[in-house]
């Protein structure tokens, strides 16, 4: 099996390698970035191409090949390697909402990535725990409105991002300053931002839209009520999400827990049973890198109906969020040796 990582070098690219390298453990890699280089891993020296190589007719053709870029050069690249013969996972925006392109969450909707399907969207890293979590309670009483917060890490920006964001964190903690002078008020170090990227006329940013609109998608649900407000707040990796829900039937806290709890009906949702959320934070997301960690889970103070509830998410947005969740979706074209990291949890 010939596997190619597009943004191998990347913080999604990195984790991809490294679940690769687990799941088809047999495979010929190959890498590549903006530039070639040669990386160290795990005691190896790896070669990374640069990704215009691919153009070149010396480009290697290849079973499966998964794209970690920016938007723009996930569209300048996917449709070359579908020309080389991969099946494609892309990471990007590019495709989510294309209707041809189905938009996949393992343990969600898999099952839309039949034999005849070569590009799968990955969807965004607030997408995938969300629906992970979401997907159970609206099968079994159905959802009629879903708000959500974020609090998104500066991972999710990207390498050069976050490694900005440590520098200054250091730099500015170093300072003997107890109400922040030293940091910069529209800077990500020790702040908390809106993620405001692409605020479009509807006064929503791209971040926020996407959530809602990948959410109606994968959950098969055009008509939800969902709406979402995103900020990010100076955290390094996990993202953490406060829902307000209703469902159309009736149900119970303890009904809600349960069915969260039930690995065959919500695959790969961890639960923190109980109103307090102990132990549930996005730092222990980073200890169980590969779940969506669901708790806090509580009946509104004013829900005489049994329909209206409030609840926490968390999920790692490098792993859960990204790596894994294309991992898993590809397993579904290629069995992976572990099991951890197949495509539904059974199987
Ligand atoms: N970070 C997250 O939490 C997260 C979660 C879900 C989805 N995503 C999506 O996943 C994608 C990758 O995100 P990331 O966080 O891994 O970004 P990143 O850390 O900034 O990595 C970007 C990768 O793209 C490569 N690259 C940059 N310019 C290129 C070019 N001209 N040609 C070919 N390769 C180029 C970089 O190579 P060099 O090292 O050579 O520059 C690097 O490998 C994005 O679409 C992002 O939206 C990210």
């Amino acid at each position: 099996m010939e596997i190619c990582i597009l943004g191998a070098t990347g913080l999604v690219g990195t984790e991809l390698l490294a679940l690769v390298e687990r799941a088809w453990p047999d495979a010929t890699l190959h890498l590549f970035a903006s530039r070639s280089r040669e990386i160290s891993r795990a005691g190896a020296t790896l070669t990374v191409r640069a990704a215009s190589d691919l153009e070149g007719p010396d480009a290697p053709r290849g079973d499966l090949a998964f794209v970690a870029l920016d938007d723009d050069h996930s569209a300048h690249y996917c449709p070359r390697l579908l020309e080389l013969g991969y099946r494609v996972i892309d990471k990007s925006n590019t495709y989510r909402l294309d209707p041809h392109v189905p938009l996949v969450v393992a343990g969600v909707n898999h099952q839309e990535v039949r034999e005849g399907v070569r590009l799968v969207a990955n969807p965004n890293c607030t997408t995938i725990p969300l629906t992970l979590a979401l997907a159970p309670i609206h099968r079994r009483w159905g959802l009629a409105s879903v708000q959500v917060s974020t609090y998104q890490a500066i991972s999710g920006a990207g390498a050069t991002t976050l490694d900005d964001f440590l520098e200054q964190s250091k730099t500015g903690y170093a300072q003997p300053d107890r109400l922040g002078a030293p940091f910069d008020p529209s800077g990500y170090a020790a702040n908390v931002v809106p993620h405001a990227g692409n605020t479009d006329a509807t006064g929503f940013s791209s971040e926020e839209l996407k959530l809602v609109r990948e959410s109606r998608k994968i959950l098969a649900a055009e008509g939800l009520d969902v709406s979402a407000q995103c900020c990010r707040v100076p955290v390094a990796v996990g993202h953490y999400e406060q829902l307000w829900l209703t469902t159309k039937r009736p149900t119970s806290l303890e009904n809600l827990e349960t069915l969260l709890a039930d690995g065959a009906r919500a695959p790969w949702v961890r639960v923190y049973r109980g109103a307090s959320g102990q132990g549930l934070s996005s730092l222990a997301a980073t200890e169980h890198r590969d779940e969506a960690l669901a708790g806090r889970v509580r009946a509104r103070l004013d829900d005489t109906t049994g329909t209206r509830y409030c609840m926490t998410v968390a999920a790692d947005n490098l792993r859960l969020g990204a790596a894994t969740n294309a991992v898993r979706v590809a397993a579904s074209w290629f069995p992976s040796a572990d099991a951890a990291l197949a495509s539904t949890p059974s199987s």
